[in-house]
């Protein structure tokens, strides 16, 4: 059975809006590992607009699974890599106006330097994936330049907006898993997945991790509404009870 990565930037992209302490992505984590999860991520983008250094460093002393570091191709994030040692790194390309990660790294287009940057995580003990569109010719370039795993980007079959297309994506996908197995990669998936699309794809057997983000943290915030306010009624009925 595929194993579930949570990512909780969402969490540390609240905090920000406000520049507060809460809600922490740590105790979310935290959160998310009792629930289940078999891994946590993190995405430290160049601009900090969620994650913080602060958070990495705790997580790396608080997750009791497994440590997925998404990070760009930086001389900075390859030395705080290098520094905190989670468990894993993803490498992904990085723009500073996107609005979250769009499209996978090109491999292709720079094999020498990533080979340079895997085996610099690699002799660090740093598991790495990389994460790239279910193209054939970026799998084959991802098992040149030594990564461990791909993760396939399922964002263009999460955004299908007809039957078809959603079954040609899904092709794609399988075929793609299929083919990254083929070359002794391992295979995980992630982007856009959420509660109706996880059916399809838990059906590739390929894929071994479904790194999730938003779905569940959009979720966390709805089932998890109805009893925080009833916290706050409570608090505002029944002041004397609480011990004032
Ligand atoms: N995998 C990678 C490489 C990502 O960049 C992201 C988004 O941060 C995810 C998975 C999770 O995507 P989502 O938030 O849509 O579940």
């Amino acid at each position: 059975m595929a194993r579930l990565a949570v990512n909780v930037d969402h969490v540390a992209t609240l905090r920000q809006a406000r520049r507060a302490k809460n809600p922490d992505p740590v105790a979310a984590a935290i959160l998310a590992e009792l629930g289940g999860a078999n891994g946590i991520v993190v995405h430290l983008r160049e601009d900090r607009r969620h994650i913080q250094d602060r958070d990495l460093e705790l997580l790396r002393k608080t997750v009791k699974t497994h440590l997925n570091l998404e990070m760009a191709t930086t001389e900075e994030m390859i030395s705080i890599a290098t520094r905190i040692k989670p468990d894993r790194v993803t490498l992904v390309p990085e723009r500073r106006e996107e609005l979250t990660t769009e499209g996978g790294l090109n491999v292709l287009d720079q094999e020498g330097r990533l080979q340079d940057i895997i085996s610099v995580l690699h002799k660090n003990g740093i598991e790495v994936s990389l994460f790239i569109d279910p193209a054939i010719s970026q799998i084959q370039a991802a098992s040149r330049v030594g990564a461990d795993v791909v993760e396939l980007h399922t964002g263009i079959f999460a955004e299908a907006e007809t039957k078809e297309e959603r079954r040609r994506q899904f092709e794609i996908l399988r075929n793609a898993a299929k083919a990254a197995r083929e070359l002794g990669l391992h295979v995980h998936a992630g982007h856009g997945v959420d509660y109706e699309n996880i059916l399809w794809l838990r059906e590739i057997p390929e894929i071994e991790e479904f790194s999730i983000g938003h779905a569940i943290i959009a979720r966390a915030i709805l089932v998890g509404m109805e009893k925080a306010v009833r916290d706050m009624v409570e608090l505002i009925r029944n002041p004397l009870e609480r011990g004032k």
